[in-house]
C-alpha cells in the first residue's frame, strides 16, 4: 500500500483536527533549509539545558533571527496555515500561522504534548512528569500540578512565605561586590531561594541536588543518543525524596497529596526544579531591558512605591511577560497526533509531529510593529496580546500551570533588586531603545550593576 493510501485508510478510522486550516507540502529544498536553519540550531542550543558555548556564539550568529526570516519566507511562499516537510520517517509539520497554532494548542487530544522526542529526553529525570504523560493519567497529574501551583490564582496562597524567602536570599546581592551582578553569582542566590520555595528551608544548601539534575539534563539534551546514567538518576531521586518526605510547611512540596505510585505526585517535582531555570534567565534579561530603557524603568517604578501590594506588581509583571515574548525560553513547542488528522487539503497520519516555533510568532516584524522593541505597557491592556500568537507559556489546556507562580517569583526578585537602585548594563551586546533588540540574547554573559 502506498503511503497516501495507508494514510487515507487510517483517516477512515476516525480523523479529527485541523479542519479548514490549510496544509501545504514543502519542496525538498525548503525541507533541507528548515533542517539546517531552524531545527539543527535549535537543538544545538540545548532544548533541556542551554549549552553555554553555543548560547555565547548566538550573540554573533543570531540563529533564531535566521530561523524567523526563513519562516517568513516559507509563509510568503506557501501562504500560511501548516507546512508538511518532505522528511523521511514520521511526518513533521510546521505551524505557519496563528490558526494552525490555535488548532494544535487548543486541546491536548488529538495533539498531545507527550511527544516521542520529549519523552526520550525528559524521562531521564521525570519519567512521571505531566508534560510527558499521555492518555488517561494526564488529567489527574494536571490536577495535582494545578492545585499545588495554584495555577488559577493570580497570586499563590503562599505568596507571603515565598516573597520572604526571596527577600532573604536576594537582598544581600544588592550590597555584595558593589552591587555587581552576573549569572553565576545571581544563580547561587536564586537557587537557594528556589529550593526553599519548592522543598523547604532545609533544602537551602543542597547544591548537589541541582548538580545531579543538571547532569541528567545535559544527557537529556541528546535525547536517545546518550546512554542513561542510572546511578546519577538514583542519587538525584534519593536526595529529592528525602526533602519531599519532610513535607515542610510553607513549601510547595507540602501542597502535594501523599505519595502513591500511579499519579505519582512527588514525580512532578523534578519538572518544577528544571523549569525554574528558565525564570532565572528571564530575571537577568528583564534587568538588562530595564537598564537600557529609562522610560519603561520609570513606568515600572510605580510598583515599588511604598504602600503598593508586594505580591501583585502589575508593571513588573508586564516587564517579565514582555521579556519572555522577546526571548521565549521554550522556543519549540512540540505536539504529536494521537490519531489521524484531517487538514484543509490534506490528511496526516497518527504520530505526525507538529512544531510551533515561538520566536517566529513573537518576532514577526512583517506583522508586528513592536516585534523587536521592549513595550511592556501592552501587557497591562488585556487586549494587548492574543493567546495564540504569544506562547511563552504555551496556551490552551497544556498551558504552563506554573505561569502565575513564575510571575510572582520573578517580580518579587526584581522588586528586591530594584528598590532604591537603578540597574546599569556593564556588558555587551549594545542594547538601546533606538535599535532593534537582538533575537538571541546570551543571558550567561550579561553583567549588571545596581547603583543606589
Ligand atoms: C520562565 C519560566 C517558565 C516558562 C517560560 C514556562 C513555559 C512553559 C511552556 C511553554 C510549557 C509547555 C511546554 C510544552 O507544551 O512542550 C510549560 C509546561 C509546564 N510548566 Fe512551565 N514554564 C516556566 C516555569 C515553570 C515552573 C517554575 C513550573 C513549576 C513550578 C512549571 C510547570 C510546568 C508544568 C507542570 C508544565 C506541563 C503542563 C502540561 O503538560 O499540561 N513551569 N511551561
Amino acid at each position: 500500500m502506498r503511503v497516501e493510501e495507508r494514510e487515507r485508510e487510517q483517516v477512515r478510522g476516525g480523523a479529527a483536527g485541523g479542519g479548514q486550516v490549510r496544509l501545504s507540502r514543502a519542496g525538498v529544498g525548503d525541507t533541507l533549509r528548515v533542517a539546517r536553519i531552524l531545527l539543527l540550531p535549535t537543538v544545538a542550543q540545548g532544548l533541556v539545558i542551554r549549552r553555554r558555548l553555543v548560547t555565547l556564539a548566538g550573540r554573533w550568529w543570531q540563529p533564531d533571527a535566521r530561523a524567523v526570516r526563513l519562516m517568513q519566507r516559507l509563509r510568503g511562499r506557501y501562504g500560511g496555515g501548516a507546512l508538511r516537510l518532505r522528511n523521511p520517517g514520521r511526518p513533521l509539520v510546521l505551524a505557519l500561522s496563528t490558526d494552525a497554532v490555535r488548532t494544535l494548542l487548543s486541546d491536548t487530544e488529538p495533539y498531545s504534548p507527550a511527544t516521542v522526542e520529549k519523552t526520550a529526553a525528559l524521562s531521564r529525570f521525570q519519567p512521571h512528569g505531566l508534560l510527558i504523560t499521555p492518555g488517561a493519567l494526564r488529567a489527574p497529574r494536571r490536577a495535582v500540578n494545578e492545585r499545588a501551583l495554584d495555577a488559577d490564582l493570580p497570586v499563590h496562597h503562599l505568596a507571603a512565605a515565598i516573597t520572604a524567602k526571596i527577600s532573604e536570599e536576594i537582598a544581600p546581592l544588592r550590597e555584595q561586590m558593589g552591587g555587581r551582578l552576573a549569572w553565576d553569582r545571581f544563580a547561587t542566590a536564586y537557587w537557594r531561594a528556589v529550593r526553599r520555595i519548592v522543598l523547604g528551608d532545609a533544602a537551602r544548601d543542597d547544591d548537589e541536588l541541582l548538580d545531579l539534575l543538571s547532569m541528567l539534563r545535559r544527557d537529556a539534551n541528546w535525547a536517545q543518543l546518550r546512554p542513561r546514567q542510572d546511578g546519577v538518576r538514583q542519587r538525584f531521586q534519593r536526595r529529592l525524596n528525602a526533602h519531599l518526605a519532610r513535607r515542610e510547611p510553607g513549601s510547595l512540596a507540602s501542597l502535594l497529596p501523599p505519595p502513591e505510585p500511579v499519579v505519582d505526585p512527588y514525580g512532578q517535582v523534578p519538572h518544577w526544579l528544571f523549569a525554574y531555570d528558565a525564570a532565572a534567565a528571564t530575571v537577568l534579561r528583564t534587568l538588562a531591558m530595564l537598564a537600557v530603557h529609562p522610560a519603561q524603568r520609570a513606568w515600572a517604578a510605580a510598583d515599588l512605591r511604598p504602600g503598593e501590594s508586594p505580591h501583585r506588581l502589575p508593571r513588573l509583571r508586564a516587564c517579565v511577560l514582555e521579556t519572555l515574548r522577546l526571548w521565549p525560553t521554550t522556543p519549540a513547542i512540540l505536539r504529536e497526533g494521537t490519531r489521524p488528522t484531517r487538514w484543509g487539503g490534506g490528511l496526516l497520519p497518527a504520530r505526525t509531529s507538529f512544531l510551533v516555533y515561538a520566536p517566529f510568532l513573537h518576532r514577526d516584524d512583517q506583522t508586528l510593529p513592536y516585534a523587536h522593541r521592549f513595550e511592556p505597557a501592552r501587557w497591562i491592556d488585556a487586549n494587548g496580546h492574543d493567546e495564540w500568537s504569544t506562547v511563552s507559556f504555551s496556551a490552551g489546556p497544556g498551558r504552563c500551570p506554573g505561569r502565575n507562580l513564575v510571575l510572582l517569583t520573578t517580580t518579587a526578585i526584581l522588586a528586591v533588586l530594584l528598590r532604591d537602585r537603578e540597574p546599569r548594563l556593564l556588558s555587551g551586546p549594545s542594547l538601546s531603545p533606538d535599535l532593534p533588540l537582538p533575537v538571541n540574547l546570551d543571558h550567561f554573559g550579561l553583567r549588571l550593576r545596581l547603583v543606589p
